[in-house]
C-alpha cells in the first residue's frame, strides 16, 4: 500500500483510479463539465453516453492526451497530474486506440515491444543498441498463449491480421507491460460477431489478471455481458454509476437519453455543447 502523506486521506487499496470533477472546455464548447469515476482494482467499468457526451474526452484526460482545466485524479493511492501520454503510461495506464493500435509493416513482436525494445544481454551488443530478439519473441509468445490469442506466428507482419487479432494484440501489449489499468475506446466497433466475442473474452481475462478496464461501447448487450459496473455520461457530466447486475440494457439507455432520472442535477438548458 502506498503510504499517505500527513493530512491526506489514507490510500484505499481496492481503488485503482479516482477521477473527481474533471472539466475541459474547447473555446465556448464544454466537452467536460463535471466528470468523475471511481475504478476499482480488477473490475471492468463500462462508460456510456450519447454522441458528444464527453466519453472520448474523459478517456483522453485519463490517458494524458488532453490536459484538463480542472479536477483531481488519484492513481494507485497517489495524486497525479498528467501533462502527456507518457505520464499516464508511467502510472500504469495503457490506452488501446481503435485504429492507431498497431504498425502494419511490423511483426507482432515488434508491435508488442514498440518503443520499448529490450536490449541484448550481451554487453558489447548492448553498446551497439542491438535488441534481444529471441527474448522478446519468447515473452510475446508466452503472453499471447496465456491470453489465448490465436496468432500463427509472432514474426510475420500484422498487415494481414484480422481486426480482432489486432485488437487482441494491442490488449496483450498492455498486459505484457504490466499495466494496472487498460482503457479501450469502442474496441469492437469495427468487428464482426466472432471477433467481438474474442475481444470480450480477452477483456474478461485481463480482469482475471487483476487489471482494471474502462470500456467505451455503444453496444449495451456487450456491455452487460462483460462489465461489472457502468458509468453514464450526459452533456459532459457523469450522471449515474450502476452495478450491471442491477440494470437492464433498456435501463442504461434510459439513463443515457434522460428517460430515467439521473443521480445528480443536470442543467441541460445551460449546456453549450454543439453536435
Ligand atoms: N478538440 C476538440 N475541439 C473542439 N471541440 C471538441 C474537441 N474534442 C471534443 N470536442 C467536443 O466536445 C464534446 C464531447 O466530445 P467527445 O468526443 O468527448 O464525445 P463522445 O462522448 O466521445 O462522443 P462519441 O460517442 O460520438 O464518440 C463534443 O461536443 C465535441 O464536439
Ligand atoms: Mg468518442
Amino acid at each position: 500500500m502506498v503510504p499517505s502523506a500527513p493530512g491526506t486521506q489514507p490510500a484505499t487499496p481496492d481503488v485503482a483510479l479516482q477521477a473527481s470533477s474533471i472539466s475541459r472546455r474547447y473555446g465556448a464548447v464544454v466537452a467536460l463539465a463535471d466528470a468523475s469515476m471511481t475504478l476499482r482494482r480488477g473490475e471492468v467499468m463500462g462508460l456510456v453516453g450519447d454522441n458528444g457526451a464527453g466519453k472520448s474526452t474523459f478517456l483522453k484526460v485519463l490517458s494524458g492526451a488532453v490536459v484538463p482545466d480542472g479536477g483531481e485524479m488519484v492513481v494507485g493511492g497517489s495524486p497525479v497530474s498528467f501533462r502527456r501520454p507518457s505520464d499516464a503510461l508511467e502510472a500504469g495506464i495503457e490506452t488501446v486506440y481503435q485504429d492507431l493500435a498497431l504498425v502494419d509493416t511490423m511483426s507482432a513482436v515488434q508491435n508488442v515491444y514498440l518503443g520499448r525494445e529490450e536490449l541484448s544481454k550481451n554487453p558489447f551488443l548492448r553498446l551497439l543498441n542491438v535488441v534481444n530478439d529471441g527474448g522478446m519473441r519468447k515473452r510475446s509468445r508466452e503472453v499471447l498463449s496465456e491470453l489465448g490469442v490465436g496468432i500463427q506466428s509472432v514474426n510475420v507482419s500484422v498487415k494481414g491480421m484480422s481486426g480482432g487479432q489486432r485488437q487482441c494484440l494491442a490488449i496483450a501489449r498492455a498486459l505484457l507491460w504490466g499495466r494496472q489499468i487498460v482503457i479501450l475506446d469502442e474496441p469492437t466497433a469495427a468487428l464482426g460477431v466472432r471477433e467481438s466475442a474474442q475481444v470480450l473474452e480477452l477483456i474478461g481475462r485481463l480482469r482475471d489478471h487483476g487489471v482494471s478496464v474502462i470500456l467505451v461501447s455503444h453496444n449495451m448487450q456487450q456491455l452487460v455481458q462483460v462489465a461489472d459496473r457502468v458509468t453514464v455520461m450526459r452533456l459532459g457530466r457523469t450522471i449515474a454509476t450502476r452495478d450491471v447486475a442491477d440494470v437492464t440494457p433498456e435501463g442504461i439507455v434510459g439513463l443515457i437519453t434522460g428517460a430515467v432520472p439521473a443521480d445528480v442535477a443536470t442543467p441541460e438548458d445551460t449546456s453549450s455543447v454543439v453536435h
